[in-house]
């Protein structure tokens, strides 16, 4: 997986939420790369999720899973990104906004053995990430406003997307791993490839799909053009 060019994420915010475990095999068996998991706290953003018992069974019946923890919670500290790090993730985000050492909460998650990355609200500037190249494994550009499935992509997004790549290059000399969240479907996402993503996180355009296979296919079609 590694190696793959672009990788989909399944956003389990839109499963069917009372056959969690199996929604989740049959995103993997679609070819679903990565598992999208979204923690909201009714405070940061304005719904509320999954605890990390959820991604404890989740981890235990899908022991080679990529589970990409996205926090939406407001504050970020040890204790929680612990409790998800305890419970199996694989990759911790979080918004800088609820956290006001960045650096060492990513160095933290790190330190977990974890990929470490930032997620950015539309409204949250790029240049949030300018000190903290050296620390960021990966960075979430959210193309809607964080809270909820279904939302339409806001355009703007997209450019900044091409905005922190520019940066990157510009600023470290090398390239980052940019993923995407919100709104993100067969209809938008090769666009959104060649503004510069690689990680795409899609929830009800897959999993809100009956045929996610069919979906899928409709992800990887557009990303081959
Ligand atoms: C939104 C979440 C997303 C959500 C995306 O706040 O962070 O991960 O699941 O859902 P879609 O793909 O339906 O916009
Ligand atoms: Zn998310």
């Amino acid at each position: 997986m590694a190696d793959k060019r672009y990788l989909i994420a399944g956003s389990i915010l839109s499963a069917d939420l009372l056959r969690l475990g199996d929604d989740v095999q049959d995103a993997l068996d679609a070819g679903s790369d990565v598992i999208h998991f979204d923690v909201m706290d009714f405070h940061f953003v304005p719904n509320l999720t999954f605890g990390p018992m959820f991604l404890k069974q989740l981890r235990k019946r899908f022991p080679d899973a990529v589970f990409d923890v996205h926090l939406m919670v407001d504050p970020v500290d040890d204790a929680i990104v612990d409790a998800y790090a305890d419970a199996g993730a694989s990759w911790i985000s979080f918004h800088p906004e609820a956290c006001p050492h960045a650096e060492r909460m990513l160095a933290h998650i790190q330190s977990r053995g974890l990929k470490a990355g930032l997620a950015l609200n539309p409204s949250t500037p790029p240049q949030m990430l300018s000190y903290l190249w050296d620390r960021l494994d990966f960075v979430l550009v959210m193309t809607v406003n964080p809270g909820y499935g279904g939302q339409k992509l806001i355009p703007a997004c997209v450019r900044k997307v091409e905005d922190v790549r520019r940066m990157a290059v510009k600023e470290t000399a090398r390239k980052i791993l940019i993923e995407v969240d919100g709104g993100v479907s067969a209809a938008n996402i090769r666009e959104i490839a060649d503004a510069g993503a690689r990680i795409f996180v899609v929830g009800s355009a897959f999993f809100g799909q009956k045929d996610r296979r069919e979906a899928m296919r409709g992800f990887q079609k557009a990303l081959e053009a």
